[in-house]
């Protein structure tokens, strides 16, 4: 049929799983599951037996090669995002990756590089981009409401994991596995939030805690103080290790703040610029006036995908556009390099720089993830793996 888009998945686990059922039963309107790749055999018995009419195959580059889908969703661990990406792009097919794009900025450049070479679609799994208010807080900041940046401040340590989680995958939880821990697998969303709200800072300072709550070769706590060029400050703490957690985003500007916290967004502007009425005679009185935005319920893959499917078919513009993912991964790139150092790390980063101090650490990896859990087939995603508010 000419209005859908004929979709590979290569990477059928957890989430890969979960995308394959929720295409496979025409949750996403313009979207047709046409083949399936995993490259580990007991799982593909798996998969086989829950999508029997759907062509399998044990290797990308023979998904891609195979001529049945225009497009493909990468969903294996992060550090194979980009060589299958690149493979794609070379054959001609649009690439939808999960998220993070990669573990390090070159190698997301060099999938760029083959986007624009290729002329086909290049997404990014950035769900919570979806979530009407993080758009309004985009709407908001984006057209002046909030005046000049003063200050961005995001806890965000709901993204807790039991020990059980990090065992439940060979590649987990190492530097050689995974290239990193919160920072690169659960924070990618809300780092990608803070710079599409917000925009780049020019200075990023951290400090990573390397296994503070479980037993693992990564970071499982991180706390990043940034710079803007206009001196604004931005604080971000993200940790897997915190129950109860909490996701609190508050930006303030010259003209008022805004929060997001328990599903709601709380926009309170002030009737006067601070930095007018800082000098006018009057008593300490600037008028102020709240705006209350509640949380809609949406499932941010599904919209994802389907945005994805219409930027194809239609030229819709793409709401996470893999250009766009190098920018997160400066953030915890940078974040890593100015813990590893000590220093603060001034942005634009050097990429060379990090992507040899990442393969350094991958390769005097010693971790060796005890594998506890057998993956199944995943049939619908949990809420939980969207923003959770507790
Ligand atoms: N956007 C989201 O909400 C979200 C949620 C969970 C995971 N993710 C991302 O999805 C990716 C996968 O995470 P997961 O939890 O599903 O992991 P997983 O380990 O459950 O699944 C990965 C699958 O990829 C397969 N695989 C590995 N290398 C391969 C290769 N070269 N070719 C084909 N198959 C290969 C593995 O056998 C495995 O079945 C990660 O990058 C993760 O960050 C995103």
């Amino acid at each position: 049929m000419e209005n859908i888009l004929n979709i590979g998945i290569i990477g059928v686990g957890n989430i890969g799983s979960a995308h394959a059922s929720s295409i496979y039963r025409s949750d996403v309107p313009h979207m047709k599951l046409c083949a399936l790749c995993d490259n580990d055999s007991e799982r593909l018995k798996k998969i086989r037996a829950a999508f029997p009419d759907v062509p399998c195959y044990s290797c990308a580059s023979e998904l891609i090669e195979s001529g049945s889908v225009q497009a493909v969703i990468i969903a294996t661990p992060h550090p194979a995002h980009p060589p299958i990406a690149k493979l794609a792009f070379e054959s001609g097919l649009h690439v939808l990756t999960e998220k993070p794009a990669g573990i390090d900025c070159k190698s997301v450049r060099g999938m760029m590089e083959a986007a624009k070479k290729s002329g086909k679609l290049f997404g990014v799994m950035f769900n919570q981009r979806a979530s009407n208010l993080f758009r309004a807080a985009y709407d908001i900041v984006h057209t002046g409401g909030l005046g000049e940046l003063r200050r961005v401040v995001w806890i965000i340590t709901n993204w807790y994991r039991k020990q059980a989680y990090y065992d439940s995958g060979d590649w987990r939880a190492s530097f050689g596995g995974e290239g990193g821990g919160v920072l690169i697998n659960q924070a990618p969303h809300n780092l990608d939030l803070w710079q599409w709200i917000c925009g780049m800072p020019k200075s990023i300072f951290a400090k990573c805690e390397v296994g503070k709550y479980h037993d693992i070769e990564v970071e499982d706590e991180a706390t990043i103080f940034a710079q803007y060029e206009n001196g604004a400050n931005a604080v971000f703490i993200t940790t897997t290790g915190e129950y109860p957690g909490t996701n609190r985003l508050e930006i303030s500007g010259t003209k008022g703040k805004l929060v997001i916290e328990n599903n709601k967004l709380v926009h309170t502007s002030i009737s006067v610029d601070e930095r007018e009425f800082r000098y006018t005679e009057e008593q300490f009185k600037n008028s102020e006036q709240k705006t209350e935005i509640e949380g809609v319920r949406y499932n941010g893959h599904t919209l994802i995908f389907e945005n994805f499917a219409r930027a194809v078919l239609f030229g819709e513009e793409l709401i996470a556009s893999g250009y766009e993912a190098v920018n997160e991964l400066t953030l915890s790139n940078a974040a890593y390099l100015s813990s590893w150092t000590g220093k603060e790390i001034t942005l634009p980063m050097d990429d060379e720089l990090f992507a040899r101090a990442i393969a350094e650490r991958a390769k005097n990896s010693r971790y060796t993830s005890k594998v506890t859990r057998e993956s199944e087939i995943i049939v619908a995603y949990k809420d939980k793996w969207n923003t959770s508010w507790s």
